[in-house]
């Protein structure tokens, strides 16, 4: 038996690869709906290599209809829906941050806390909602979750480099305007990034806090600790830079147990959702450009930080539409059909 499975904001950057996800992977469905807003109602998104599926409007859909909705409209849409989605006995997977911290709303990377997801079945105390992380934490994640195993992970310095699809579709087409524009000479226009983001670097994603972190920092420490453990202390910078897809991380972590390079190399390469490429060349590195389109988190770089006891630096390279988002989700809704979780 396969699912009726709606995509919530299909129309947008994550929606449309979680159709393309949905299909490469061949989830088992019955019945695609592809929703957006009013404003993109009639249009054609695809649904893998044959499939073309109209769009219907997001507010005259009924989820008795669907068993799973994979959700990628935003926060606001995310409150205002979701929860009557749950309601009616459909399964969201919900790509924004709307639920991520509640206590009633399993927060899940299938290769981390896959059995976190049972939760959120209503009999267990949940609201049918299931929360996929922050694109920079799912990612960071994967990576830590072998190591805090083995070596007992104590804090985490992160930093990222993050590219604009992070933000959506309109932040890729500013990116591209605002590159083509500076050739012509044209003058830069910022609607959705503070600063000109095209030949630049931008250390403000979300809004700021009043500890003088921004949101996507704080997201990252938060959601960290309620998916791996909450004993890990966690501080990030956040960066978005001018590259379309692919964010990219320096980690640099301290632990209990002492590690080797060669022991942590050996490790990661064995754990689920990681490719290892470390090699001291120049092409023994990923970059977002490799990363871009590929499934895997991927590993570089990978050295002992001598200023610490027990420490060690890498580079984590991850397409935040896949891993970060669109993947994640799936991999939620094949845990959840996995577990008959969904459905009738
Ligand atoms: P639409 O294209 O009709 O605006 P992105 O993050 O790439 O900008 O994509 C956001 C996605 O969420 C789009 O598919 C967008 O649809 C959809 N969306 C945004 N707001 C709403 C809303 N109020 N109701 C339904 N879908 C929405």
């Amino acid at each position: 038996m396969g699912y009726r499975v709606a995509v919530v904001g299909a129309t947008g950057a994550v929606g449309r690869e979680m159709l393309q996800t949905l299909a490469e992977r061949n989830f088992p469905v019955d019945r695609m709906y592809a929703l957006a807003s009013s404003r993109s109602a009639g249009r054609e998104v695809s649904f893998g290599e044959d499939e073309i599926l109209t769009v219907t409007a997001l507010d005259k859909f009924d989820f008795a209809e669907a068993d799973i909705a994979l959700f990628s409209a935003g926060g606001a849409t995310a409150k205002d829906v979701a929860p009557r989605a749950g309601e009616a006995g459909c399964l969201v997977i919900d790509n924004s941050s709307a639920f991520r911290m509640d206590d009633d709303v399993p927060l899940i990377v299938p290769e981390v806390n896959p059995d976190a997801v049972d939760a959120a079945l209503r009999q267990n105390g949940g609201r049918n909602i299931i929360a996929n992380p922050n694109c920079s934490t799912a990612q960071l994640v994967v990576a830590l979750k072998p190591l805090h195993q083995k070596f007992g992970v104590r804090r985490v310095v992160v930093s990222t480099y993050q590219a604009v699809s992070g933000a959506g579709k309109p932040a890729m087409d500013e990116l591209f305007n605002q590159t083509r524009g500076i050739y012509v000479n044209q003058a830069v226009r910022s609607e959705i990034f503070t600063k000109q983001i095209a030949f630049n670097a931008i250390p403000h994603i979300d809004v700021f806090l009043d500890d003088g972190f921004t949101k996507e920092e704080w997201k990252m420490t938060a959601e960290t600790k309620k998916i791996l453990d909450p004993a890990i202390e966690l501080v990030a910078h956040c960066v978005r830079i001018p590259v379309f897809i692919g964010h990219s991380e320096a980690v640099f972590i301290e632990t209990d147990r002492p590690m080797t390079e060669s022991g942590v190399r050996d490790l990661l390469r064995g754990s689920p959702g990681i490719t290892v490429i470390d090699h001291r060349a120049d092409e023994g590195y990923v970059t977002p450009h490799e990363a871009a389109g590929e499934d895997a988190v991927f590993i570089s770089r990978i050295r002992k930080d001598p200023t610490v006891e027990n420490g060690m630096v890498f580079w984590c390279v991850s397409d935040n539409l896949r891993k970060g988002a669109a993947l994640n989700s799936v991999q939620i809704a094949e845990l959840v059909a996995e577990r008959g979780l969904a459905g009738r």
